[in-house]
């Protein structure tokens, strides 16, 4: 696997979201996936960048474009320095919110994705990466 483009961009406003979900959607675009893909990842992308945010207290999301032989990728990675997930098995359930949301974010974007890894650590931070592949 290679990684052919690389860039972070911080979340720290409503507003980040917005840029990721564009950026997400401009790579998207430029590794050939269709529009109904697209779609999956920039909605994934969203979730996570709002988990990142609202949760997390801010931190960044990574867009690689990475390679495996002739198929192409794209992988995203959100970081945050927040108060971690206690029980990521209880997070990932429908339904199950700290917050106000519908507690639908990390559980669809796990579905609206070809890959998905998640680490946390309780006082340390939280880590979420996704991948689609064209
Ligand atoms: N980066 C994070 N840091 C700490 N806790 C998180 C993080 N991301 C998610 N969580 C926890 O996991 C729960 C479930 O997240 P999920 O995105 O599924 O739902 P939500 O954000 O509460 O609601 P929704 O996304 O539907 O608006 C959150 O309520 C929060 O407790
Ligand atoms: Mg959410």
């Amino acid at each position: 696997m290679i990684v052919t483009r690389d860039d972070t961009l911080q979340i720290r406003v409503s507003d980040d979201v917005v840029k990721v979900r564009q950026e997400v959607r401009t790579r998207a675009i430029e590794i050939g996936l269709g529009l109904v893909d697209q779609t999956k990842i920039v909605t994934a992308a969203s979730e996570l960048a709002r988990n990142t945010l609202d949760y997390g207290g801010g931190g960044t999301a990574r867009l690689q474009i990475i390679q495996n032989g002739l198929r192409k990728g794209l992988r995203l990675t959100f970081e945050d320095k927040g108060p971690g997930i206690p029980d990521i098995d209880l997070a990932l359930s429908d339904g199950y919110s700290t917050g106000s949301g519908l507690g639908l974010g990390l559980g669809g974007a796990k579905r609206l994705s070809n890959e998905f890894t998640i680490t946390s650590i309780v006082g340390e931070g939280t880590r979420v990466s996704i991948t689609r592949w064209k």
